[in-house]
């Protein structure tokens, strides 16, 4: 049965560009949207800036525009990334839109007017106001000694030296962060909602059982018992200050001139604005589309937003009478480089746009996040060496490869036409390929994705090894034509089957191999199809290149090395707020950055004790190594030397489009055939050598002992699996 399902991303303020954490919380949730389209559901899937609160007026001051005009131009650049990282959002909103406006003042008139009894307070509160500015000060712009340690200029909740946790009445000389001058206390008239009312916590407690596990854990402290970070111990809910004072930019209170409801009660009402706006679209009404009994609504965030998403807004909507999210789903903080908070003074910062102005493909990150994703609220580290291992040796170096194999002999033997597949029930690698698609598909619906691509490369892997075992070029070179028509359709299929599984995490790619292969593009239900005999299919192109470690380097660069241009640029964007959710929580300073040249201390040791007791060379030069052309080679035929004892004749492919000679003396170690279909490294520019037996055109590398008694060995280097024929050793 086709599900409806509504998903949203947490709306991001709208008072600076995305940060990376950003784009994974966009990645996870869209991989989760593609796969559920994928499975032939419907779904609405929209975010929206948050525009409103005191942070946002004050920035919009500053730069001297309206606070719409400051939104609508942070709401201008949102496109370059979600075009740029190939996110599916069916519509990106605003809360500052009249659909906003109108639905949160009728969510608070429910409340208000409940016919239970109002689930609105007033009440009298004291506050901080600033008499130059003429405004109260959220607890971010109020500044002073903190009144456990002494340390200065802290902020108005918590010391960031010694950690302690106070009320901003509570600092030692307080004053506004946005004069300087001293704030008075003023008294002000506040709205709460009442969240202690048995009617929110009778809901509310059954409601947070179906939490991820850790999360609901978290949060049935909260009706219970709960130790306040200043040691207070406090017992159930507290009712929630929904309202601020004018100057605020927010949406006015109804019958409540100069007041405002506080931006986070208005924030996740966007989720129904962006909604509305979205079905209106398409001429759909949001009430009827609510009132689907079978409707399922999800949103995805960040661990440092759990309070509003689990208490507040499922409360707001039960007590006004309407549908409740079906579940919330919280993601870890992203971390760079072992956990490093990000900074752009560190040079740990990864600027999304910076990465895809390198050219950096989006589906790199999209499939690298996909590695490290699970359903557990975990912090996940985006470490440069990792993310280059897991692209090019597993997506690029597994996935991307068979077709480039595959379609290689399927043009160059079977003239492009697909050839005949052995009888399904008897092609043991499709087979076992599809056999995994319920799996997969179990581990894409709760969010497993990392399980999901372990999977996948699992599956990549017997395809090659497949592939590999019945040696194609073997059966080429004998005109083993049926065989080779087999192994050629069978792996293709697994390829196909593999693209399927991807396809969420890789949508470009996807659609590229749709292209190569002749298919519309692909749903889940395509498992149980099969290409058919004689299909035509295209040349091989490029799906995806390997990630240039140059452009890693590019990526991190500290501010001081990039160009002037490219400097004054971080600059500006060092200043834009890395919001709490996506950051780790703060770590003491570090002065270690991920692209800081490497120093390699020398010390006064032993001399090393080597096989052989043959000693180091004399160090060379980078340059001296660079003259060595080192490249993978595939020993695509072997033979032994008439002759010569020592000698075995291999044929190499260097990925030239050609074959190469080479007379290598490691015929006391191997047998010819055990080194057919092997990959090894050969030096690749040598001087070709007119030998006795042959032309030799390079040399394969081998590793001995330097005393033969010790150990006639001779080891010949294998790159681990990925490489390619042709690739060059660095
Ligand atoms: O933490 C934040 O970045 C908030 N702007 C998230 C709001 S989510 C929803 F409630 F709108
Ligand atoms: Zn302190």
């Amino acid at each position: 049965m086709p599900r409806q399902l509504f998903v949203t991303t947490a709306l991001p303020y709208a008072n600076g560009t995305f940060h990376v954490g950003h784009i994974m919380e966009y990645i996870q949730a869209d991989i989760w949207v593609r796969f559920q389209r994928m499975r032939g559901h419907a779904v609405d899937f929209v975010c929206a800036d948050d525009t409103h609160g005191a942070p946002i007026m004050l920035a919009a001051e500053a730069a001297g525009v309206t606070p719409q005009q400051f939104v609508q131009n942070i709401g201008a650049g949102r496109r370059a990334y979600l075009d740029g990282f190939l996110l599916s959002f069916d519509h990106w909103h605003n809360t500052d839109s009249p659909e906003n406006h109108a639905l949160a003042r009728q969510i608070y008139l429910a409340l208000r007017d409940h016919p239970e009894g109002s689930l609105i307070d007033e009440r009298t509160i004291e506050q901080f106001y600033d008499p130059q500015k003429g405004i109260f000060l959220p607890d971010r712009f109020i500044k002073g000694t903190c009144p456990r340690c002494g340390a200065q200029d802290q902020y108005g909740d918590n010391c960031e030296q010694c950690g302690a946790v106070y009320a901003p009445t509570d600092l030692v000389a307080p004053y506004s962060a946005l004069s300087g001058m001293t704030p008075e206390l003023r008294r002000s008239q506040h709205f709460f909602f009442r969240l202690s009312d048995p009617r929110c916590v009778t809901f509310l407690e059954p409601w947070t059982q179906r939490l991820q596990p850790e999360v609901a854990h978290k949060v049935q402290e909260w009706f219970t018992q709960r130790t306040l970070p200043d040691g207070t111990v406090r017992t159930g809910l507290d009712d929630w200050d929904i309202s601020r004072d004018a100057p605020y930019f927010g949406i006015e209170i109804p019958d409540a001139p100069g007041k405002y409801f506080y931006v986070w009660l208005d924030a996740p009402i966007g989720y129904l604005a962006a909604l509305q706006h979205w079905l209106g679209l398409r001429g759909v009404n949001i009430d009827a589309y609510l009132a689907n009994p079978a409707l399922e609504q999800y949103h995805f965030i960040g661990k440092d937003i759990i309070t509003f998403h689990t208490l507040f807004w499922p409360a707001l909507l039960h007590c006004s009478g309407r549908k409740v999210p079906d579940n919330v789903f919280v993601h870890g903080f992203l971390t760079v480089n072992n956990g490093q908070k990000m900074s752009k003074s560190r040079g740990t910062g990864l600027d999304p746009l910076r990465y895809l102005e390198l050219g950096m493909h989006p589906e790199w990150l999209r499939y690298y996040l996909a590695t490290k994703l699970s359903a557990r609220n975990e912090d996940i580290d985006f470490t440069p060496a990792d993310f280059l291992a897991r692209v090019n040796s597993d997506l690029v170096g597994k996935y991307v490869n068979i077709a480039s194999r595959v379609l290689g002999f399927v043009h160059k033997h079977f003239g492009g036409c697909l050839p005949q597949a052995p009888a399904q029930a008897d092609d043991a690698l499709p087979s076992a390929v599809r056999t995994c698609a319920e799996e997969l598909a179990t581990l894409y619906e709760q969010r497993e994705f990392g399980k999901a691509m372990r999977r996948v490369m699992e599956l990549a892997d017997r395809t090659n090894q497949h592939f590999d075992a019945a040696k194609p070029w073997i059966l080429a070179r004998e005109q083993r034509s049926e065989e080779l028509g087999a192994v050629c359709a069978s792996t293709l299929e697994a390829f196909r089957l593999l693209t399927i599984y991807l396809q969420p995490v890789l949508p470009e790619t996807a659609r590229k191999v749709s292209e190569l292969l002749h298919i519309p593009q692909m749903c889940w239900a395509d498992v149980d199809a099969t290409l058919p005999a004689g299909h035509k299919v295209e040349p091989y192109t490029h799906l995806l290149q390997r990630v240039q470690p140059q452009q890693l380097e590019a990526l991190f660069e500290t501010p001081g090395n990039v160009s002037t241009k490219e400097s004054a640029k971080e600059s500006t964007q060092a200043s834009t707020k890395i919001s709490a959710h996506a950051v780790a929580p703060s770590t003491p300073p570090s002065t270690a950055t991920a692209t800081a040249p490497t120093t390699i201390t020398t010390t006064t040791m032993e001399p090393p004790i080597l096989p052989g007791g043959e000693a180091i060379a004399p160090t060379i030069r980078i340059d001296d190594f660079a003259k060595i052309d080192l490249r993978i080679a595939r020993i695509v035929d072997c033979q032994r030397v008439e002759g010569a004892t020592k000698l075995l004749q291999l044929t190499l492919d260097v990925g030239e489009g050609r074959m190469r000679n080479v007379l290598s003396g490691i015929a006391s170690a191997y047998q010819p055939q055990d080194l057919v279909g092997k990959l090894t490294v050969v030096v690749a520019n040598l001087e070709p050598r007119q030998m006795k037996f042959g032309l030799s055109e390079g040399m394969v590398l081998a590793a001995s002992h330097a005393d033969k008694k010790a150990d006639p060995g001779i080891y010949l280097l294998e790159p681990t699996s990925g490489a390619q024929p042709g690739m060059r050793i660095r």
